[in-house]
């Protein structure tokens, strides 16, 4: 299969409306969407990301008044929902029946989405389903946050990707719940915790532990991973060269060990806000370049430098 990239709504509503799956832009990074409410189709979602089906799918619509046609909200969350959708936002919320199991890996929660990007909010609006989309990457590897990247890994094996640009969050959503009436983050992403207890005005409980355990969805230890080794940079700063060809990814100044072509600085200016747009596709220069060990600085860990640590950390984590 050849994939084409245009900007065509249209052209990728036909492709949905007859069950295939399309690349659509987000404001967070480009999914790999097809017909939320057709078995096969999600089945083929899974199949082409070569994802387990432990792993639930986040289901996308372009409206709050969409996405209760598909699930319970809790009031909580819905006055969430009306403040930050369309946005960097997942909620988790009692799954309807018109929604088939695979969707939810099985579980009675889903997960739903308004996602802030113009074509793909002009797109759903065309069809009279909702997209079930993952990041469109291969499972485990890299998120794609240009179109470029989803051709890269994706191109043989779908029909078309809508061209929407650089993502401009350039970090998945923030997944938000309820356990026992408290609100819960269940993944750390664009949308900053602070944000979130800002609008509450009430601390919310984070938990994002790490989990190799297949019936905690999505918590997987390692992700977001390039293929060469991976390590943290330590806190003195030092790299052991002497063996190694190493390339660093800094939060806003170079490494004064590492040749400038090997440094890849994220913001010079140190803006966790254009950290986070630059870091995916920092790790996939790093991981085309010719070394063996990428060392990861961290960031400050606050507002979304604590999204970006997490991928960081997961991408540096063991098997
Ligand atoms: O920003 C995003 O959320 C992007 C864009 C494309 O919208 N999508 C995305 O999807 O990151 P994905 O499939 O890469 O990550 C979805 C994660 C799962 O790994 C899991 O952690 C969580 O969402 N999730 C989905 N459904 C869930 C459920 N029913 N219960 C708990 N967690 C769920
Ligand atoms: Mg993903």
């Amino acid at each position: 299969m050849m994939v084409k990239i245009g900007t065509s709504v249209y052209e990728a509503a036909e492709i949905l409306k007859n069950g295939g799956l399309v690349g659509i832009p987000t404001e967070t990074v480009y999914g790999l969407a097809g017909n939320a409410l057709d078995s096969n189709t999600i089945l083929s979602i899974f199949e082409t990301k070569n994802r387990p089906k432990f792993d639930p799918l986040i289901v996308h619509t372009y409206s709050l008044e969409k996405a209760v046609e598909y699930a319970d909200i809790h009031p909580k969350l819905i006055n969430l929902a009306e403040k930050f959708w369309p946005g960097p936002l997942t909620i988790l919320a009692s799954k309807k029946s018109i929604i088939p199991d695979l969707i939810s890996s099985g579980l009675p929660q889903m997960a739903l989405r308004v996602p802030n990007n113009g074509l793909t909010l002009e797109l759903l609006r065309l069809l009279e389903f909702p997209l079930a989309a993952p990041s469109a990457n291969p499972f485990g590897y890299i998120s794609p946050t240009q179109a470029q990247h989803v051709e890269d890994q994706l191109g043989d094996k779908i029909p078309y990707i809508l061209d929407g640009g650089s993502c401009h969050v350039g970090i998945e959503s923030t997944i938000v719940g309820i356990e026992n009436d408290t609100l819960t983050i269940y993944r750390t992403g664009g949308l900053s915790v602070e944000e979130i207890e800002g609008f509450y005005n009430e601390k919310v409980v984070i938990n994002t532990h790490s989990s190799s355990d297949p019936l905690a969805p999505g918590m997987l230890k390692k992700h977001y991973s390039p293929n060469k080794t991976v390590k943290i940079l330590p806190n003195n700063y030092i790299i052991d060269t002497s063996t190694n060809r190493v390339g660093v990814m800094m939060f806003s100044d170079v490494h004064p060990q590492i040749a400038n072509d090997f440094n890849v600085v994220l913001s010079h200016s140190k803006s966790l806000m254009e950290a986070s747009q630059s870091l995916f596709s920092a790790l996939r220069e790093l991981d085309a370049m010719d070394i063996d060990t990428i060392y990861l600085q961290l960031v400050p860990n606050v507002g979304l430098g604590r999204a970006i640590n997490d991928r960081i950390t997961r991408a540096a984590a063991e098997d």
